[in-house]
């Protein structure tokens, strides 16, 4: 398998003297091409540091960095600029389209910079146009679409090129969750279809479950890693969640937490047992039990769904049966 990225023992230091942060400490990975990559960890772990030095937003302090066959690590600001245009692409969460421009100028831009003569540009543009399903917003403004179609447009804008690998950093952060469900299902098709390979930042273990691989980060380094393989989604789901418990960062659940939830999670079941028995109808014992047998802990995954900290009880509740419904 080819190697797009290779990040090797990379520090990146920032400020001087006594106020020194060490934000990457000797961190090292690859990225096969066409992998679909989610790097998680608590916050302050390096996450967006390291997103941004692939990116070549930022320098690293030592180590090194080859991108698309490009030793990035020794290449100066203009050449960056460059490559960075040429062969890199960009999700951010806050979407970065251009309000002044339709959204069907936004997304050919990219070629635009690069003078991509006319007729190749409306071909590629047909093309992602059609693959994230925009076509039909191309002629409008940003403001007229809806967060998800925003964020739809802004991923056709950057895989336009077919960029070496697409960089996105908490791509759902401003989407509700059926819109993050949507734009998950746009990077599986980006990737299965297009053939991008994307490494994607997140904070949400929903999220992170639609990736082929899971990077944990802790202090600068790469904590853990979890692959899907050919396991369901819901496994990877449950995996993310023990080892984000393990891992004891931000989101997880304190030991008498987990009590309280694998309580109610109890209750819960038996009392939807008991309405499925009764009328046909919620989640039945055997859907619950189906959800759950991808493997992992039974009651972390359950956890996760019902007590993601911090959720009001309502979305929790809406959470899980979208859940339960989504896999
Ligand atoms: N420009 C900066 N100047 C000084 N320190 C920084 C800067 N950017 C990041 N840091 C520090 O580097 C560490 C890693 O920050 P980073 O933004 O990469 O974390 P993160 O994992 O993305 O966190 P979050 O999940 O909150 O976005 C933190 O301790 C942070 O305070
Ligand atoms: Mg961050």
């Amino acid at each position: 398998m080819e190697k797009v990225l290779q990040v090797g023992n990379v520090t990146k230091y920032y400020g001087g003297g006594s106020a020194v942060a060490k934000a990457l400490d000797g961190i090292s990975f690859s990225v096969e091409k066409g992998e679909f990559t989610a790097v998680m960890g608590p916050s302050g772990s390096g996450k967006s540091t390291l997103l941004n030095v692939i990116a070549t937003i930022d320098r690293v302090s030592s180590g090194d960095i080859f991108l698309g066959g490009r030793r990035l690590t020794e290449m100066k600001e203009r050449e960056l600029s460059v490559f960075r245009r040429d062969r890199l692409g960009f999700v951010f969460q806050e979407y970065n389209l251009l309000d002044t421009l339709t959204v069907g100028e936004n997304i050919v831009l990219p070629l635009n910079l690069r003078k991509t003569d006319y007729r190749e540009s409306r071909r590629k543009l047909e093309q992602v146009a059609a693959a994230l399903e925009v076509a039909d917003q191309l002629n409008k403004f940003p403001r007229e679409l809806s967060g998800g179609q925003r964020q739809r447009a802004a991923c056709a804008r950057a895989i336009i090129t077919d960029p070496a690998l697409v960089l996105a950093d908490e791509p759902t952060g401003a989407l509700d969750s059926r819109s993050s469900r949507n734009l998950m299902e746009t990077f599986r098709r980006m990737n299965r279809s297009l053939g991008s390979t994307i490494l994607m930042v997140t904070h949400d273990p929903v999220v992170g479950s639609y990736a082929d691989r899971v990077l944990f980060l802790k202090d600068g380094r790469v904590w853990n890693e979890v692959y899907r393989g050919d396991r369901s989604r819901q496994t990877l789901y449950g995996e993310i969640m023990n080892v984000s418990a393990a891992l004891g960062g931000e989101g997880t659940l304190t030991a008498e937490e987990i009590d309280v939830c694998e309580e109610a999670g109890r209750k819960r079941a038996s009392a939807a047992d008991k309405d499925a028995n009764m009328d046909g109808k919620g989640t039945s014992a055997a859907d619950r039990a189906a959800f759950m047998e991808g493997g992992g802990n039974a009651a972390t995954e359950r956890n996760g769904l019902m007590c993601r900290k911090g959720a009001p009880a309502a979305d929790r509740d809406a959470s899980m049966e979208e859940e339960v419904r989504g896999c």
